[in-house]
């Protein structure tokens, strides 16, 4: 008998898109379809964990057994998020999140006044959700990871450091968005590894393989 991977741990999984409002009927948004962390709670799941996922807009079903909670904006799922992720001993962060905001959402829809010149939109800098979460006393393990159009393996070891994570995966796209399969880059401390161009569920399964034996690996330190 071989014992789940991730049997009886809890798992916090951050997927989608954030959509961050303008004004009632317009807003800002980053590309993601959310299938890669949907597939993460899925593999997790499967994997023996009790899985939260807290999801951007994405048009996609439920993993049967996962608490699932919705939010639009980056603040929203930072609210969300940081209460929960102590009460977790793993943190995925794969949402693409908005880094800027509109700094006032307007009450009412922008309309033309005719001048043809169009409004300004002063912007304003989001909460990073990954990196809170690591620097949090009681943090769980975290994982980070990196949608680049150029230099990725440079930017995700930037990443490592600066959001003070233990392992950080990236794209290798170019263009994933949307689709259901893609290449990952694993960047950690001792080196980086690459997961091989596979449909999104089986790259799930693998790097959930790859993040219990680091979790495991750090807790018996
Ligand atoms: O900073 P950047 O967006 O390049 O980093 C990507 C990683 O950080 C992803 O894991 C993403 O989910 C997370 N992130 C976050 N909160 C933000 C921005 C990014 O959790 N405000």
């Amino acid at each position: 008998f071989q014992p789940k991977l991730l049997a009886g741990r809890r798992v916090l999984i951050t997927a989608g898109p954030t959509f961050e409002p303008i004004d009632p009927v317009r807003g800002i948004t980053n590309h993601s379809s959310g299938k890669m962390g949907f597939a993460l709670a899925r593999a997790a799941r499967d994997a023996g964990a009790a899985v939260t996922l807290v999801a951007g807009p994405v048009h996609l079903a439920t993993p049967r057994g996962v608490k699932r909670i919705d939010v639009q904006s980056a603040q929203q799922m930072f609210d969300e998020v940081l209460p929960l992720a102590a009460q977790h001993e793993i943190f995925v962060a794969t949402a693409a999140v908005a880094d800027w905001r509109p700094a006032s959402a307007q009450p009412h829809k922008i309309k033309k006044d005719g001048s043809g010149a169009p409004p300004s939109l002063a912007m304003t800098e989001n909460p990073d959700i990954l990196a809170a979460v690591a620097k949090l006393a009681d943090k769980p393990f975290c994982v980070g990871f990196a949608a680049e159009s150029e230099d990725l393996l440079k930017h995700g070891r930037a990443k490592l450091v600066r959001k003070g994570v233990p392992l950080i995966v990236g794209n290798i796209g170019p263009a994933t968005f949307g689709l259901d399969h893609n290449a990952l880059l694993l960047i950690d401390a001792g080196g980086e590894r690459e997961i091989p161009h596979n449909d999104k569920l089986s790259l799930a399964r693998e790097l959930v393989r790859e993040i219990a034996e680091r979790f495991e690996k750090k807790k018996q330190r």
